[in-house]
């Protein structure tokens, strides 16, 4: 052998392999910006790549909206100007480092303005994230960082694989990066009129084809991103074989199919540092897999305290912290909520916004059930910990659900979880059997309200009368492993396997 081979070989058994460049590209991320879970994978799953092998860093906009305090972390790095929709737009680049990982922020006040990141208008959506998109392919040269693979996150980033096979081709500097699109949610895909979305993205005639960014009399930018991207990736397995069928596929099924051998489901996870019931800041009561029997209902009374409800340690309480939409299954829940809070049994708490509607029906029922259900209609991150704490159950029956992060932290913190089969909740909860003692949850089938109260109804018999059996629901949901472990492994394997 020569002695190239041969150091080669050495190096291979020594373990020493060389760094890979990871970057995530995604419109949020803890701890500077979250509107949902997206946030929270996108923040946490690069803290748990090895850092040995891997150098995962992180692109964001700098919204107006962010915190004084996250902003205060940020530094200057440089700005230059970026042609775009015919003018030179002002791109500022600030740069943070949080727990090791680099995070990236693009400036431009024009486009990141508002009081949240999102808005109703889709042009507005548009231009501001291709623009997002097309500045975070440019800053890379500026800042001196190189990566592999860029993984990009949902629709708001899926014009970055099409711009890295198209204008970013020409540049050495680009060429042989690979990109790999995950899906959170195939909902939303960032869809125009053909005219609108060329001019803002500058793709000319022949990438609005239908097996193109064209989609129907459209253009659609997560389509851009499934086609141009070596792979595919979604946050469940259930929801990977899901999205290949016409009533999950949004329209896209098609191509879901065509590119199956690309396209892979990888379970969340959550981030076990910051959602600890034996170390959570925001709970008033810490308790642990060994005491909560004990420790966990000294929450629930706090929380009575605080919302007003009626003061009983006995009450069954119900937690719903979620975005109120369709998706979230609100519909189910507001069919039943008279025939559920009629009977005394209990307890309903909610924290969410979302669609009017879901709104002002649960700041209804909050006047009409005083002391039994409290909405709270807006944002927390601490509510948000003292509800998965406090609760006996979560309920979380989904219409689709790409992976769900919050029936994830119920079970971190023995919070039985109540949800519908669906994606990454039938991935994540295993349905009680009372004839096997196994289980760490209720789930129902079908999306029907009355499928739903009556397991609610079950759940809430081995609750007041078989609170033994209940409390080993707990401790087989709070001895499960939901933390980024395990994923973290797959995506790392992915990025080898494709980098080679
Ligand atoms: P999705 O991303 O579809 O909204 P997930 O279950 O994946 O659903 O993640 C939701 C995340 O957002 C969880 O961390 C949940 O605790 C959080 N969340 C949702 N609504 C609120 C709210 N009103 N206040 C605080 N946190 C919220
Ligand atoms: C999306 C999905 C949710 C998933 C989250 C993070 O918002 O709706 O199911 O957990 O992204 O991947």
């Amino acid at each position: 052998m020569g002695n190239g081979l041969q150091a080669i070989r050495v190096l291979f058994e020594e373990g020493i392999r060389i760094m890979k460049n990871i970057l995530f590209v995604a419109s949020e991320g803890v701890p500077f910006i979250k509107t949902g879970g997206l946030a929270d994978v996108v923040g946490s799953l690069p803290k748990y790549y090895d850092k040995r092998y891997f150098d995962a860093r992180i692109i964001l906009p700098k919204y107006m909206c962010i915190s004084d305090t996250m902003k205060s972390k940020m530094e200057y790095r440089t700005h230059f100007y970026m042609d775009f929709m015919g003018q030179q737009e002002y791109v500022g680049v600030l740069e943070a480092n949080v727990d090791g990982i680099i995070y990236y922020f693009i400036d431009n006040e024009k486009f990141f303005n508002g009081y949240r990141p999102y808005s109703d208008n889709v042009v507005e959506e548009l231009s501001k994230f291709v623009f997002f998109s097309k500045a975070a392919l440019s800053i890379l040269p500026v800042v001196g960082f190189r990566p592999d693979i860029i993984h990009c996150h949902d629709w708001q980033t899926g014009i970055i694989p099409v711009y890295l096979k198209e204008r970013f081709a020409q540049g050495e500097f680009y060429r042989g990066i690979k990109s790999i699109m995950t899906i959170h949610n195939l909902k939303f895909q960032g869809i125009y009129d053909i005219k609108t979305v060329q001019y803002i993205t500058g793709l000319d005639n022949s990438y609005f084809q239908p097996d193109k960014v064209g989609f129907f009399k459209d253009g659609n930018l997560l389509k851009g991103g499934l086609t141009y991207a070596d792979a595919i990736t979604t946050v469940s397995d259930t929801y990977a074989e899901e999205i290949k069928t016409p009533f999950y596929g949004e329209k896209l099924d098609g191509l879901l199919n065509a590119r199956k051998m690309d396209l892979r489901g990888i379970v969340n996870g959550i981030d076990y540092a910051e959602y600890n019931p034996e170390t959570d800041k925001f709970i008033t009561h810490n308790y642990t897999a060994g005491n909560f029997r004990k420790e966990k209902v000294k929450n629930k009374r706090d929380l009575q305290r605080q919302l007003g409800l009626e003061e009983n340690d006995k009450k069954m309480m119900i937690g719903i912290v979620s975005r109120l939409t369709d998706q979230k299954g609100m519909d189910l829940v507001a069919y039943i909520m008279d025939e559920m809070c009629s009977k005394d049994a209990v307890q309903l708490v909610v924290l969410g916004t979302g669609e009017e509607q879901y709104e002002n029906m649960f700041r209804h029922f909050d006047w009409k059930y005083h002391g039994k259900v409290s909405a709270n209609i807006y944002y927390s991150e601490e509510l948000s910990h003292r509800i998965y704490a406090a609760c006996d159950a979560f309920l979380m029956p989904s219409l689709f659900e790409p992976c769900g992060l919050s029936q994830l932290m119920s079970l971190r913190y023995g919070t039985v979880p109540i949800v519908r089969e669906t994606g990454g909740l039938k991935d994540t909860v295993q349905s009680y059997n009372e004839f096997e003692n196994t289980g760490t949850g209720f789930s129902f089938a079908n999306y029907n309200a009355h499928e739903m109260l009556s397991t609610i109804r079950y759940a809430e018999r081995i609750y007041y009368d078989r609170k033994r059996d209940w409390n080993k629901i707990i401790d087989r949901g709070m001895a499960m492993d939901f933390s980024w472990g395990a994923s973290a492994l797959k995506y790392q394997a992915m990025y080898d396997w494709m980098i080679g």
